[in-house]
């Protein structure tokens, strides 16, 4: 038996419809490619693998940057679950925060503890992306399109 056949399939899975939110989970796709990588055995002739620190540090400055521009938006357009959403924003940037103290803690660690750090960073980008993504920010922008607010609230986002 076949796998049965689905209807449409939008190209981007976690595409949520909304610019200012698409480009800023592009850019968090990006980052999860870059840690990805990182974890692969690198080429001996190669660049080594980027710095641990600064890709958690670069994770947690788009991540503060993104999560307010969206609470803003949601304040502006009277999205009813802002609080709730909100708190999820706070659970990951604390749960990154978490992360970011153990990477630090472990400076120098050997290859093994330097991988565990890496899955680590991946895990938390990956299941935010798909799980946050999908779900929480798709509410919003159902909640945009619904009201008619979608167009013009994206364009105050920045
Ligand atoms: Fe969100």
């Amino acid at each position: 038996m076949g796998v049965a056949a689905a209807g449409p399939q939008p190209a981007d899975p976690f595409a949520t419809g909304d610019a200012v939110v698409d480009a800023a989970h592009m850019r968090l796709c990006a980052l999860y490619a870059v840690v990805r990588e990182s974890l692969e055995a690198p080429a001996a002739d190669g660049p080594p693998p980027a710095d641990l620190r600064t890709l958690c540090r670069e994770l947690l400055g788009l991540a503060g940057d993104h999560f307010a521009a969206e609470e803003a938006l949601m304040a502006a357009t009277g999205f009813p679950e802002r609080d709730v959403h909100r708190r999820l924003h706070a659970a990951f940037l604390e749960r990154l925060e978490g992360i970011r103290s153990f990477i630090l803690a472990g400076a120098g660690a050997d290859e093994t503890g330097d991988y565990v750090r890496r899955y680590l960073l991946l895990a938390a980008i990956g299941q935010w992306l798909k799980v946050h993504t999908a779900i929480a920010d798709r509410r919003f922008v159902d909640f945009l399109a619904a009201t008619g607010q979608g167009p013009a609230a994206a364009d105050c986002a920045g």
